[in-house]
């Protein structure tokens, strides 16, 4: 975080500075070599700044602390009509400089070079954003992404990890908007759409637990990550067992019970994604008290604190979402059961948590997150 930083302070103390200097000066040329070499220090492949509903993005993390430089920084891209800047690895020192000269003159417009690429960002327009206050969350576009993720996923392609970012990102950077926890949920709306839609809703319920809790930054970023990938372990599982709609036989519910197993495997595999993503599909059926599957670790070691917060989000979406073999249950109810596993099966200060999250106050006169009778008909 502090690295980012140095880099946005480094880099507009050039570009503030720029005008005071002929390109030439030695001054503008040690400010650009510093921000230059700030920049390396931040970048493996790519360095990412995006500006989304106002708030400086920063390598897809909200970097809302970004001070005067990052104030400064938005408004001047914003006066260039640009909202998204990648800088990449090779970059050279004039790349840098005449990128610095062109932000800081009027009347110059910013342009791409060979390791600096300009775009605006069209995922979360302020249209969108306007939305947010009244319905779900998960636009269209979102939508689609997810459902593009999950179906192509499989043992054979590589998981889209940017796309999933992209959406962890838009969540996170909706949810200052402070809006009902149960509004950002979306219905599922047929059955075969439960797989992603439960898979979004977890992340969001988790998202906010974590939010709650004072967790920011990366690790947020990386829950919404795991979250969303928890169940990922049920690409491997056939679609019959799954979509069963009578009761599973004993072979069948021990192959569902694997799908934790194979989650864990197949995402341990995939290369830039949070090592929380593993750990939470291998725990996200353990229970607080050391039961559930798969079986309690040998040595003792408890469920990742990560674990225990998706677990909470999962059980109560698992619930409120009608499936094949049975009715969608109302919050209530399963607030009712939730508190009889509190302590066993949930960890007691987080359900506590969630629970008050469910009915603080925004959520005073919803406190239903269920399709109406009318758009139950719908589904
Ligand atoms: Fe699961
Ligand atoms: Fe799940």
């Amino acid at each position: 975080m502090k690295e980012r930083k140095s880099f946005i302070s480094s880099f507009m103390i050039a570009v503030s500075n720029c005008t005071l200097y002929t390109k030439e000066h030695e001054a503008f040329d040690d400010m650009a070599k510093q921000a230059l070499v700030t920049l390396q220090i931040n970048m493996d492949e790519k360095f990412e700044i995006m500006i989304l509903d106002n708030e400086l993005v920063v390598n897809k993390v909200p970097f809302r602390d970004s001070g005067l430089h990052g104030n400064n920084l938005i408004k001047r891209l914003k006066k260039k009509k640009t909202s998204s800047i990648e800088f990449f690895k090779d970059i050279t020192l004039s790349e840098m400089k005449q990128f610095i000269i062109d932000l800081s003159q009027a009347g110059r417009e910013l342009k791409s070079y060979p390791h600096i690429r300009i775009g605006s960002v069209t995922l979360y327009s302020s249209g969108a954003a306007d939305s947010l206050q009244t319905g779900s969350l998960l636009h269209d576009e979102q939508s689609e992404t997810i459902k593009d993720v999950f179906h192509s996923a499989s043992p054979f392609k590589a998981l889209k990890v940017v796309a999933l970012e992209e959406v962890v990102l838009n969540f996170i950077a909706s949810f200052k908007k402070g809006a009902s926890v149960l509004k950002h949920l979306s219905p599922v709306k047929s059955y075969n759409e439960y797989t992603y839609t439960h898979a979004t809703n977890v992340a969001i319920l988790s998202l906010f637990q974590a939010e709650s809790l004072g967790i920011k930054d990366e690790l947020l970023y990386d829950i919404g990550i795991a979250a969303l990938l928890h169940d990922s372990g049920k690409l491997f599982i056939s679609g019959e067992i799954l979509d069963k709609k009578s009761r599973l036989d004993e072979r069948e519910f021990a192959e569902i019970q694997k799908h934790p197993l194979y989650g864990a495997k197949y995402l341990a595999k995939i290369d830039n994604l949070t090592r929380l993503a593993p750990i939470v599909a291998y725990e996200h059926h353990m229970k607080y008290d050391g039961t559930g599957y798969p079986e309690a670790y040998e040595d003792g070691k408890s469920q990742h604190i990560c674990s225990q917060i998706v677990a909470i989000s999962d059980f109560f979406d698992a619930l409120r979402s009608r499936r094949s073999y049975r009715e969608s249950v109302n919050t209530e109810k399963i607030v009712g059961m939730m508190k009889k596993g509190s302590d066993t099966d949930f960890n007691p200060f987080l359900l506590d948590n969630f629970i008050r999250l469910l009915y603080s106050s925004e959520t005073e006169g919803e406190n239903s997150p269920l399709p109406s009778k009318d758009e139950k008909q719908n589904i």
